[in-house]
């Protein structure tokens, strides 16, 4: 049901395109560059001056070899100029088409890591709001009437929901949900919700299977609802019978509850899968998922998933949108590691030859496979070529 969601673009964002002359110049000539200095680099590389067959191994010297390289590395920043031009160009158009506001669920005791949150990806929410049962001038936060802890969770998010109804429906297309400990990577969240309409009741978070009969979305990963759902919400569910939804004195599960009260809203679970069918929001945090064994991990977990995953090197999207349970440590990990460092090459060349394990036995064969100190590992000029060729050939799925 979910990936038909996929074809319901928006016909709006066809008209994204406002400079398109100059991001086709800035294309042909980053192509031209890109094209020349390719072939340039695998010319001096694999070829000798002469056409000598059997240097192909080799370069003579590496004279016109490392002449080319050092020219594109000094140069390097023209192409990565280039690209940094036209994804700004993008990021800002995205950050105005797809205008989403945060509402970040916090408490007295939990404050403090609230201002890691505003310090790191909070910055990206076209707006960030905190709700918690104290006030904080600081943060600040909105105060509202809840206990603290787990037992204020649902009254917290009553009254976070009616307060953006009064205050914000009109000015934002999205309203995410999410922790003082979630990690939130918004470009990515702005991306998956682009080709949706706001003015569709949709809702996307991680989906659990279990108590509403369409599931709901787990509370911990974060959620994300259209305009129209908030709309629906305020003023078909939290207007209703209290026995389809109930009111904010209730302390059972936050997320399930909310569930319950969209469901009676006809808002439904959305898919938020990738291509692949990998998730983008995650109840945990990345390590739970990168490991390759997962077997005795949240025993819980595995009844309550609406879709199955595996862990180790394909267990996730490349395409991240949330992760749980983050200490501030792992916020500014996460920044340093999405935001401030890029591996320099993309294509994954070594992993073509030895793919990352899926699970333990697989962990032991590869380092098995993987002699300490030979050259073994070191894939000559034809395997390097043939790795690309296949790679580029049969993607991994
Ligand atoms: C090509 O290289 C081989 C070995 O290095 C050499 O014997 C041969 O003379 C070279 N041929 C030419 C045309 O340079
Ligand atoms: C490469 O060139 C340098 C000087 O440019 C020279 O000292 C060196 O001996 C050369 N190496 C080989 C293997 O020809
Ligand atoms: C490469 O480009 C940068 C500007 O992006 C420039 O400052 C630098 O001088 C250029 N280097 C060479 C060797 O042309
Ligand atoms: C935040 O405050 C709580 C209680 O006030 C404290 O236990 C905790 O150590 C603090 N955390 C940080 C990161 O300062
Ligand atoms: C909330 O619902 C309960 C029933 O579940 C009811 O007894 C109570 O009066 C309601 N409170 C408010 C403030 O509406």
């Amino acid at each position: 049901m979910g990936f038909c969601k996929f074809n319901r673009r928006r016909t709006k964002s066809s008209s994204s395109e406002v400079d398109p002359s100059f991001q086709l110049t800035i294309l042909f000539l980053t192509g031209l560059f890109c094209g020349f200095s390719y072939s340039a680099y695998f010319y001096s590389a694999y070829m000798s001056p002469l056409g000598n067959a059997s240097k192909v191994q080799k370069a003579p010297n590496e004279s016109l070899s490392r002449l080319v390289h050092k020219a594109l590395d000094l140069n390097g920043s023209i192409i990565e100029q280039l690209f940094y031009e036209m994804q700004t160009q993008r990021n800002q158009k995205l950050f105005e088409e797809v205008r989403i506001l945060c509402w970040v669920c916090t408490s007295a005791n939990t404050a403090n890591r609230s201002v890691h949150v505003k310090a790191t990806w909070g910055r990206r929410c076209n707006k960030i709001i905190f709700i918690s049962e104290e006030e904080d001038d600081f943060l600040p936060t909105i105060k509202v009437d809840a206990r603290p802890g787990r037992e204020g969770l649902w009254a917290k998010t009553v009254h976070a929901f009616n307060y953006i109804f009064d205050n914000y429906i009109n000015d934002y297309d999205w309203f995410l949900k999410a922790d003082d400990d979630s990690y939130v990577l918004v470009d990515n969240l702005r991306k998956l919700l682009l080709p949706y309409d706001p003015n569709d009741p949709d809702y996307f978070g991680f989906h659990f299977k279990t108590i509403v009969p369409r599931g709901y979305m787990s509370g911990g990963a974060g959620y994300a609802l259209s305009r129209e759902a908030v709309k629906r919400l305020v003023t078909r569910a939290f207007a209703g019978e209290i026995t389809k939804c109930p009111n904010q004195t209730a302390d059972g599960s936050e997320d399930a509850d909310l569930g319950r009260c969209l469901d009676y809203a006809e808002v439904y679970p959305g898919d938020s899968r990738d291509e692949k069918g990998h998730f983008r929001f995650y109840p945990f945090v990345a390590e739970n998922y990168v490991h390759p064994d997962l077997s005795e991990r949240e025993w819980w977990y595995w009844y309550f998933i609406k879709w199955p995953h595996k862990g180790g090197a394909d267990c996730c999207s490349k395409h991240p949108i949330t992760f749980h349970y983050m200490t501030p440590h792992h916020l500014y990990m996460m920044e340093h590691l999405v935001y401030n460092q890029v591996m320099f090459s993309v294509t994954d060349v070594m992993a073509a030859e030895n793919p990352g394990p899926d699970n333990i036995e697989q962990a032991e064969q590869v380092a098995k496979k993987i002699t300490v100190g030979s050259t073994t590992t070191t894939p000559s000029a034809t395997s390097l070529t043939e790795a690309l060729v296949q790679s580029t050939k049969q993607p991994k799925s």
